[in-house]
């Protein structure tokens, strides 16, 4: 069996860069692997984290029990038909490398998301979204090993019960499973989605043919543009969710703030968190080692030495200065590690 390392420094497996250890770390590459390390731990009566790219995790501290890091590889394409290609990967591949992937074979679907950190396999985990798509809309299935068991389960498109920033695995399967494989369903006639935010701007000043891999390079330009590298500064993207409220509430805030940035969503408008956040008055916050970056609000940032709590305790300031001003309870997106 892969022997886990004891005390192990987890800083260049989380993107806020913070300098936490774990009680015992391994990283597999194979599912026997997985299942001895479940065994192990079960044994020794261990918590458990699995972790991907760590991109969307806050540590606050020390993480005791078992870290599991992630790390099957491989993709290959499993189906085909006049129209489309099922395209298989593993749950260890980088997100950013599975889209290079399918652009630079022309495959359609993923294009607009290109650039988020973190792996394949926790990508189905929130339903990752950008520029006007989610993987929901080119999700084939998955496949995830039920922890306790050992068994390999298949999840269809129903089976993951995906919304906005969400799915089965964060609510009623919470810690049950983890994710092995997963599939997607990838055009061979794109139709490129290019409505979104500064897309169109963006084609525009790069000019030339339009395809997928215009889109995906308009995509990373913008991103490049707003979010911090999280090589360079510590962050884990959108540290909340946008929220939905329903029209009435929308209209009293509204009423207020009429420049109140907000879209339709399902029977409600999703509220711009950025905006909200950064109207009062907290984007680029200072406080030392760590605020909230200057060009978007929804970021926190870790410049150097943070921890945790200090971030978590930015967090709820943030939330309750929200509530307070504009009656709206924002949610966080980041998953907080105990
Ligand atoms: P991790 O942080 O490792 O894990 C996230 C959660 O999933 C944890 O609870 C973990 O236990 C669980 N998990 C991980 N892998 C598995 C598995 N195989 N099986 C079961 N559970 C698992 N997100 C977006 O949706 N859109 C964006 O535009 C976006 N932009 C970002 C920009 C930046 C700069 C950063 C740092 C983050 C951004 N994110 C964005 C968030 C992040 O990239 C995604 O949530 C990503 O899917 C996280 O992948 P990960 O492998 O790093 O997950
Ligand atoms: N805004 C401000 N000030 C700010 C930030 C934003 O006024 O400091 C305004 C912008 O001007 C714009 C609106 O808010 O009018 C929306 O901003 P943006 O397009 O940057 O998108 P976002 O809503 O802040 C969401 C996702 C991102 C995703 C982008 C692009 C959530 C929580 N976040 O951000 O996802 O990349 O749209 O589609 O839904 C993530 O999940 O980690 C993430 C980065």
């Amino acid at each position: 069996m892969i022997a886990p390392q004891e005390n192990a420094s987890l800083r260049q497996y989380n993107s806020f860069g913070l300098d936490v250890n774990a009680e015992y770390f391994a990283a597999f590459s194979k599912l026997d692997d997985l299942r001895e390390l479940l065994e192990w731990r079960k044994r020794k009566k261990l918590d458990l984290l699995l972790l991907g790219g760590g991109s969307n995790v806050l540590f606050k501290g020390d993480k005791s029990g078992l870290v599991l890091r992630n790390e099957l590889m491989g993709i290959n394409l499993v189906g085909e038909d006049a129209r489309s290609y099922v395209l298989e990967s593993g749950a260890g591949v980088v997100w950013h490398d599975l889209v290079m992937h399918c652009v630079k074979e022309n495959m359609a679907g993923l294009e607009n998301l290109s650039l988020i950190p973190g792996s394949v396999g926790a990508s189905p985990m929130q339903n990752i979204g950008a520029y006007g798509v989610e993987i929901e809309q080119v999700f084939e299935y998955l496949d995830a090993l039920h922890l306790e068991s050992g068994e390999v389960h298949r999840f269809s498109h129903a089976d993951c019960q995906f919304g906005y920033r969400e799915s089965v695995f964060k609510r009623t399967l919470k810690g049950e499973y983890c994710i092995v494989k997963v599939a997607f369903r990838l055009q061979k006639e794109a139709s490129l989605k290019t409505s979104y935010g500064a897309i169109q701007e963006e084609l525009e000043r790069l000019g030339g043919e339009l395809n997928i891999a215009k889109v995906s390079q308009a995509v990373i330009n913008i991103r490049q543009s707003k979010l911090p590298d999280p090589k360079l500064i510590g962050n884990a993207g959108s540290f909340f969710k946008n929220p939905v409220v329903s029209m009435e509430e929308y209209a009293q805030i509204k009423e207020n703030h009429p420049n109140l940035v907000a879209y339709p969503s399902g029977e409600g408008m999703k509220l711009a968190a950025g905006w909200l956040i950064d109207q009062a008055g907290w984007k680029g916050h200072d406080r030392g080692a760590y605020g909230v970056h200057d060009k978007q609000a929804l970021v926190l940032v870790n410049r150097g030495g943070a921890t945790g709590e200090k971030l978590f305790a930015l967090s709820a300031d943030i939330i309750a200065d929200i509530e307070q001003k504009f009656g709206v309870r924002l949610e966080r997106e980041v998953n907080m590690i105990d």
